[in-house]
């Protein structure tokens, strides 16, 4: 049990090493690797000093799993090659997330499906993540007929340098200073956009149509009805969700409350009285995905809403990921 992590001095990177250390994550020997520009970047791990390394193809050689946070054109180059040096590799990016081939895990609930012959296992996109561990449980009693989610989106999903960029437009207008503008393009604090990402052929951005087809994907139905909208807003690190569910039968309140109870990785926050329910500041740095808001709808019997928030950088995308290493260790 070789481990690599490629991108360890990334958003996602650091939060993986933290993770390391917090579940003890199991492994024989330990490498960091990052860009040239990162190399000789130390790293505390347990008690003891890594090194960042440059990522080259050769790295594989001496690996047994590599933990990818390298966004998916680095992914799709260095993957491939991963593989031909037999290094089993479990991959943030969206690179081949819609491949097949590849399972699309988010262990809670598709944990099963992981052959031991796989050599991607592919990490669902963080709001795809943050929306199905709280629905697939709801789906198991009463099937979801269809999906309208609505998403209010931190910077941490861009990276690092997006956050950072946050952070600076934050002293940027308290010193009276202009905004950098590098990575969004824009004023961001004060502000709320659509997705940064592109806008495909049916004018839905890459985003949306990410949640889109991962879900259906993940729940396993082509035909699944399900249309989402992708928004930043200036907030480091936590992602929330309004989410409208239409089920095929009437919805009985108690039992979705005890269902989600219940369910691993979701916790509930409805408090109504003190009007208190999921939001960025309360679940960041939290592993589990909360939830509230949540009633019948005013529309029909059979639909249902909610309000979720989920930490972008733990159950979005490092935790996760390291869940599945654990499973895959543990096969
Ligand atoms: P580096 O810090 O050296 O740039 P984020 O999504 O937070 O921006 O993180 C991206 C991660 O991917 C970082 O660890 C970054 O390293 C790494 N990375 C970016 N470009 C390359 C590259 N060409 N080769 C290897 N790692 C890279």
């Amino acid at each position: 049990m070789n481990l690599g992590i490629v991108g360890a001095t990334g958003a996602v990177g650091v939060e993986i090493i933290k993770l390391i250390q917090k579940r003890n994550i199991k492994y024989d020997s330990l490498s960091l690797f990052a860009s040239k520009r990162s190399v000789g970047k130390k790293f505390i791990i347990n008690s003891i000093e890594y090194v960042v390394h440059e990522l080259k193809e050769d790295v594989f050689n001496s690996l047994d799993y590599a933990i990818f946070s390298i966004g998916s054109s680095l992914s799709k180059k260095y993957i491939e090659i991963a593989n031909l040096y037999g290094c089993v590799v479990i991959d943030n990016s969206s690179a081949f997330r819609m491949d097949p081939d590849v399972p699309l895990i988010i262990p809670e609930i598709n944990a099963n499906i992981i052959k031991k012959c796989d050599k991607i296992i592919a990490n669902p996109n963080c709001s795809t993540i943050i929306l199905n561990i709280v629905i697939a449980p709801i789906h198991k009693i009463n099937p979801i007929k269809k999906i309208v989610v609505s998403t209010y989106q931190a910077a941490s999903g861009a990276g690092l340098r997006a956050m950072e960029e946050l952070k600076s437009q934050a002293e940027s207008y308290c010193n009276n200073e202009e905004y950098d503008t590098r990575i969004f393009g824009r004023q961001y604090i004060w502000n709320a956009f659509s997705h940064n990402s592109s806008i495909t052929e049916n004018w839905y951005n890459e985003e949306e149509m990410k949640m889109v087809n991962e879900t259906k994907k993940i729940m396993k139905d082509d035909n699944l009805k399900i249309s989402a909208t992708c928004v930043r807003i200036p907030v480091l690190r936590a992602h929330c969700e309004s989410v409208s569910l239409t089920l095929e039968n009437n919805i009985d309140i108690e039992k979705i409350y005890e269902v989600l109870k219940e369910a691993v990785g979701v916790k509930i926050l409805d408090d109504r009285k003190n009007n208190i329910f999921p939001e960025p500041l309360i679940v960041s740095g939290k592993n589990d995905v909360y939830v509230g808001r949540i009633r019948k709808s005013l529309i029909n019997k059979r639909t249902l809403e909610l309000f979720i928030s989920g930490d972008q950088l733990l159950k979005g995308a490092a935790l996760n990921a390291i869940q599945i290493y654990e499973y895959l260790t543990y096969l």
